[in-house]
């Protein structure tokens, strides 16, 4: 059994006495529970978090790193810069940054091999756009996606990887997929991991849905068989979506 993964992506959003408030009211409302929590912030915030969350279960994330170590990499952060933090995941290949800051396939998979050589690990993005889904093309890409970003990954790296399926259509639109289209493309990828690294792995590899995820359809898209967490963005703003979320 795979233990459900609830990671918020906070992107570009919360002044530092915003995520004061937050990571407080959370550790408050938090209790036990058999769902692992993260929360993917700004770099300038994870300091923060890790001391606030510091004795709890909820984890810390940041959205991005380098994969070189140090360097002439002006604005960039290494992942040994994010180990002396503390941090736990990393959030890798987001539709945002592949669109925006020139992320592709390439240096996803050279930032998975630099995470994988260090204690943080990988949430890695994946997803079609409107015109690919329009086009009925949404697996063919995906699949794309998954095979070049896994390029010489072993079967202990996907073992303990999370793949987030984030249809772009559906990110930040209010228009979520439905449990069934988000199932079908969750156990798409669960397939390809299977091919490529046998039963076993694929098993263990814990698959998120994310775009427009909120406590109102948490809990139907979360019952299906292969989808094992979500990655939030706009409902990991304010704590009672997120804990709605958390509680699904
Ligand atoms: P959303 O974002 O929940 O606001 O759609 C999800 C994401 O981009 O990770």
């Amino acid at each position: 059994m795979r233990t459900p993964f609830i990671a918020g992506n906070w992107k570009m959003n919360m002044s530092r006495a915003e995520a004061t408030d937050f990571a407080n009211a959370l550790k408050e409302k938090y209790h036990d529970t058999d769902v692992r929590t993260a929360i993917c912030a700004p770099f300038v915030h994870l300091e923060l978090l890790k001391n606030i969350f510091e004795g709890t279960d909820i984890k810390v994330g940041a959205q991005n790193c380098h994969f070189e170590d140090s360097g002439a990499f002006t604005g960039e952060v290494s992942v040994p810069m994010l180990e002396e933090l503390g941090i736990d995941y990393c959030i890798i290949g987001h539709s945002e940054r592949r669109e925006y800051n020139n992320e592709t396939d390439e240096t996803v998979n050279l930032k998975l091999k630099r995470l994988f050589a260090s204690s943080i690990l990988p949430i890695l993005c994946v997803g079609e756009n409107l015109d690919q889904r329009d086009a009925g093309k949404e697996k063919e890409i995906v699949e794309a996606q998954v095979k070049a970003d896994l390029e010489g990954l072993t079967a202990e790296n996907v073992s303990a990887l999370t793949i987030a399926y984030e249809p772009i259509w559906a990110i930040g639109t209010g228009r979520t997929a439905s449990p069934e289209q988000a199932e079908e493309m969750c156990a798409h990828i669960r397939d390809i991991i299977s091919d490529l690294y046998g039963d076993a792995v694929a098993c263990e590899t814990t698959i998120q849905y994310g775009g427009s995820m909120k406590p109102g359809n948490a809990t139907e898209l979360m019952n299906m068989e292969n989808i094992d967490g979500g990655l939030i963005g706009g409902a990991s703003l304010k704590v009672d979506d997120f804990m709605g979320i958390i509680n699904f």
